[in-house]
């Protein structure tokens, strides 16, 4: 039996509305949070308070994305008020192995993320000292975009290394994940998926989830 998680983004959810949108996905694994800084991607979303809010609210645990700079700066932040994971860009950091450490010594998952550009090699040294692992299958900054395919054989390659070593990391995918998607994601090797539009943009949210945990199943 295969492991999936489905990772609601709140990116598409109604920001006035998030107490009601957090309430329709207590059937998903984790809560997706988005955190960009108009530096390291051109968006702008919200920083720690909002996203301990929504921690506050949520009926399931806290899975932080960081799309800013600076990960140092910030990322113990999420970890001290009880994010469950976060995740920061390997694009951005200066010593990633050193704030890995650090998320894990608070008590977060540590995880990483690569744009669709970045080589997964990088990380294949330093695979242990990561929790999960996040393939980014757009160019982060912004939801309702076209899924990658060209993103999946490097996930492919990443899931070969990290069962050759029998590692127990995630790999989380990210960007265009719904209906027609998650299985080829499935198949190259993801367990944790996030989406946002096909979840929030859904009529029924809950079923949704449901229906992308059956479809990267199949
Ligand atoms: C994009 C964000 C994603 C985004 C995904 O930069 O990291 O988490 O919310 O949105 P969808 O699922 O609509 O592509
Ligand atoms: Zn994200």
């Amino acid at each position: 039996q295969r492991t999936v998680r489905i990772n609601p983004s709140v990116l598409a959810a109604d920001f006035a509305n998030m107490q009601a949108e957090l309430a329709r996905i207590g059937n998903a694994d984790f809560v997706h949070v988005d955190v960009m800084d108009n530096h390291f991607v051109p968006n702008l979303t919200f920083g720690p308070q909002m996203a301990e809010r929504i921690q506050a609210t949520s009926p399931v645990p806290l899975d932080v994305h960081l799309m800013i700079d600076e990960p140092e700066r910030w990322a113990p932040e999420y970890a001290e008020f009880g994010a469950a994971s976060v995740t920061f860009h390997l694009e951005a950091a200066t010593e990633p192995v050193a704030l890995a450490r650090r998320l894990r010594a608070i008590g977060a998952r540590a995880g990483i993320a690569i744009k669709p550009a970045t080589a997964v090699e990088n990380l294949f040294e330093v695979l242990d000292e990561f929790d999960q692992i996040l393939v980014m299958t757009v160019e982060p900054g912004f939801g309702g975009q076209s899924f990658m395919p060209e993103t999946m054989p490097k996930l492919r390659r990443l899931a070969d290394e990290a069962h050759r070593r029998g590692s127990q990391v995630w790999l989380q995918v990210d960007g265009g994940i719904g209906e027609s998607t998650i299985a080829l994601a499935a198949e190259s090797g993801a367990d944790t998926f996030v989406a946002g539009s096909a979840v929030f943009g859904a009529a029924d949210p809950g079923s949704a989830i449901e229906g992308l945990r059956a479809s990267a199943l199949r």
